[in-house]
């Protein structure tokens, strides 16, 4: 109630500040899709689109708060490691508020989109030969030493703007359908958002504005090739074994050491959720089925997608749940993978004719 300010700042109750630097973010849209969720075969399937913020991933509700906090602390240098969309999102923010901003990425595993977004917002780009973990090894090391302001999800306040995801998620399910959803779906790969989620869910319980029996069952999604947070789940473990060799076409989660498991899995087990690992197949294929929807996302965030069919195919979600798959990245961000999994240009003849017969599979003599 009362709400004022737009998007993440329209919960600035819960947040630590009334307002921040701000492109704006949030407001996202919630999608239904009426094929695909026949398709699943649940009661409900809505598509929480968090591509649809000002850099196209739902890094921007962290940064917006994260950045305003650095500007407190009057720090110089901000940084990050990433996988790429939170050095996209640090870039811009980073440069909206006029500092300094040093993002290091793992070489060559970078998808183009927000490689380019880094650059043009003027981040100064250092690509570490290893992966994302080893960047933010050394990441952290640089914040200890008191070079750099850290905003990887390490940093708490990047998890603060990141619960509004669930906050406006919720209400807009409640909005159109009148109840809550039986589980929400995201893909992890530092499993930060899934900690934001389930901090956000404690927190409206709490505050009396979410029933304990209403609350969705955390249902957090990874790729096969790297999927430590899985693995602990399956083996009832409080924290991951890191993996040191990761491969997946989804490169956003491409993590092997998910720093914020911690946070994360009891989560999973208080809300009686689960995790599950996908193919690298598995994903494209969903990421096919909801561009069909007109719902373009990066590989990662069909993820969610693809973990749902996966989950439902298994029994372990049942054909009357009410489900909320959060798609965290626009299509853009990975251009050369939404060409290898969509249709091929073909070229045709400069005349209007020859073009029709081309569709039509004429032939001329
Ligand atoms: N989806 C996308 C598109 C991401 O970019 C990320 C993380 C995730 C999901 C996983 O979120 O880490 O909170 O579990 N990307 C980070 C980055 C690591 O550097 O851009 P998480």
């Amino acid at each position: 109630e009362a709400f004022e300010g737009r998007g993440v700042w329209r919960y600035a109750a819960a947040l630590p500040f009334e307002e921040g630097v701000s492109l704006p973010e949030g407001d996202t849209p919630l999608h239904s899709v009426p094929r695909l969720e026949a398709d699943v075969g649940v009661r409900t399937l809505r598509i929480k689109h968090e591509g649809m913020n000002p850099t196209g991933s739902f890094k921007d509700r962290g940064m917006t708060v994260g950045v305003r906090v650095a500007q407190e602390l009057g720090v110089e240098r901000l940084a990050c490691a990433s996988t790429g969309n939170t050095s996209a999102a640090l870039a811009a923010y980073g440069a909206r508020a006029d500092l300094e901003t040093l993002v290091l990425l793992p070489s060559g595993k970078v998808a183009a989109g927000k490689l380019a977004q880094a650059g043009l917002h003027g981040a100064r780009i250092l690509e570490v030969d290893g992966n994302f973990d080893d960047c933010l090894d050394i990441v952290q090391a640089l914040a200890e030493r008191g070079e750099v302001y850290l905003l990887n999800s390490l940093n708490p306040f990047r998890l603060e703007g990141q619960k509004t995801i669930f906050f406006e998620l919720l209400e807009q399910f409640h909005a159109d359908e009148g109840r809550y959803p039986d589980r929400v779906v995201l893909p992890a790969g530092n499993a930060g958002n899934t900690a934001a989620l389930y901090k956000a869910l404690r927190e409206l319980v709490h505050a009396g504005a979410l029933a304990p029996g209403d609350v969705p069952k955390i249902t957090a999604v990874q790729a096969e090739g790297s999927a430590p947070l899985v693995e602990a789940v399956e083996e009832g473990n409080d924290d991951v074994e890191r993996w040191s060799d990761v491969e997946t076409r989804a490169t956003a989660i491409r993590i092997g050491y998910p720093v914020n498991a911690r946070k994360a899995l009891p989560g999973i087990h208080a809300t009686g959720g689960t995790a599950v690992a996908v193919s690298d197949e598995a994903i494209t294929e969903a990421q096919r089925a909801l561009a069909e929807e007109g719902v373009g996302v990066e590989p990662a965030s069909a993820a969610s997608v693809a973990g749902l069919r996966k989950l439902r195919e298994s029994g372990v979600v049942n054909e009357g749940e009410d489900v909320v798959c959060l798609t965290t990245g626009h299509l853009l961000k990975d251009p050369d993978a939404a060409a290898a999994a969509g249709t091929a240009p073909e070229s045709v003849p400069n005349d209007a004719d020859a073009v029709l017969d081309h569709i039509e599979g004429r032939r001329r003599s």
